[in-house]
């Protein structure tokens, strides 16, 4: 495994990450999911990805559980906060953000965590206001960094320009083979300022790992045929998109890899992304996956999946 600093801050994360979205929610059974998170740290993996708001708190407080006994100081820790715990707690206000770190520090066992996100930006809150509350938390000590997950670049400037108040060293958008769209702003604007990219969803939920066959049902055990888990694939799986995905297949073979490893290697080579958080339902996958750490992918290889995921790429939406 190989390990990059995050932006402008001193943590060191590995290139592959491990989250725990669907998976550590209650997608994937209890005993399997810990295997995944002890596996992580047998390939390498040293930076978890979590959130308040999955399983509004299962996530973390399995994480919490999980992590327990581990050195504190051997792994990263990030979470967010912004979507609603409850029919009165959500965004980004300052009762929200003391209200919220407390509780996930609370589920996670630890008395901080490394990256402190907002999910998303709240249009109900002056940004002044939430950017204050997140510095506040830096300063009691409660979060190390902070850093946003999708948000528009006007808000990202507005953020930076404002005095006296924390730095974001992390953006969290989706990016894959499949979704290059914060490629155009997002990713310039956050390197002239110190801001690496943690991304999600590097594999399009399993689809660029080439399982998913055009007009075939879906593999048992996977996201897809999963009711709990695949409510957020119906673009990802059409046709058009699988019959793409498919013709990478002869170019992973060609370089001796799997697919995950070379949808994976092909975000690494981009120096602006610090991480790829993958999810993972099985050991073997983690396996799989932290082996795209080290591959670099040369030119011409990069121009074929330019051209071979070009009728799938733009109509993809998450
Ligand atoms: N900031 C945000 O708004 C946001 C949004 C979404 C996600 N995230 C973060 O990003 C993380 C990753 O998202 P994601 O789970 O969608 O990522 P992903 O890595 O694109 O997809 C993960 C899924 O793909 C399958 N998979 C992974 N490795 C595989 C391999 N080597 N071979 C075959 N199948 C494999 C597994 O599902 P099956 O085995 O079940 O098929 C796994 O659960 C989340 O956990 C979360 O921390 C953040």
């Amino acid at each position: 495994m190989k390990y990059r600093q995050l932006g402008d801050s001193d943590l060191t994360v590995s290139e592959i990450a491990l989250g725990s979205w669907l998976t550590y929610s209650g997608g994937v059974e209890r005993q399997q999911a810990e295997a995944c998170v002890h596996k992580a740290f047998d390939v390498g993996i040293n930076f978890i990805d979590t959130a308040n708001v999955y399983g509004r708190g299962a996530a973390e407080s399995f994480l919490g559980e999980v992590l327990r006994g581990i050195d504190r100081s051997s792994y990263v820790l990030a979470t967010k906060v912004y979507f609603p715990m409850s029919e009165t707690d959500q965004g980004l206000s300052a009762k929200q953000i003391h209200k919220q770190i407390d509780a996930s520090l609370q589920r996670l066992g630890t008395d901080y965590v490394d990256l402190y996100q907002c999910h998303r930006y709240d249009s109900d809150t002056p940004l002044e206001e939430t950017m204050t509350a997140l510095s506040e938390v830096v300063q009691q000590g409660k979060a190390r960094y902070i850093g946003f997950s999708e948000w528009k670049p006007a808000k990202i400037r507005a953020a930076l320009n404002l005095p006296n108040v924390e730095k974001f060293v992390s953006s969290q958008p989706q990016y894959s083979m499949l979704w290059r769209q914060p490629e155009d702003e997002v990713f310039p604007l956050c390197a002239d300022h110190g801001i690496g990219q943690i991304v999600w969803s590097p594999l399009a939920q399993g689809v660029l790992t080439g399982k998913y066959k055009p007009g075939a049902a879906p593999p048992a055990n996977s996201r897809a045929a999963n009711d709990k888990m695949n409510g957020f694939m119906r673009e990802l799986r059409s046709d058009r998109v699988l019959s793409a995905v498919q013709n990478l297949q002869p170019l992973a073979e060609r370089l001796n890899i799997s697919m995950a490893q070379l949808a994976l290697a092909w975000i690494l080579r981009d120096r602006r992304v610090s991480a790829a958080i993958v999810g993972a339902s099985r050991p073997e996958q983690l396996a799989d996956n932290a082996a795209a750490s080290g591959v670099d992918l040369d030119e011409t290889t990069l121009r074929e999946i330019d051209m071979v995921l070009a009728p799938a790429r733009p109509q993809v939406v998450s």
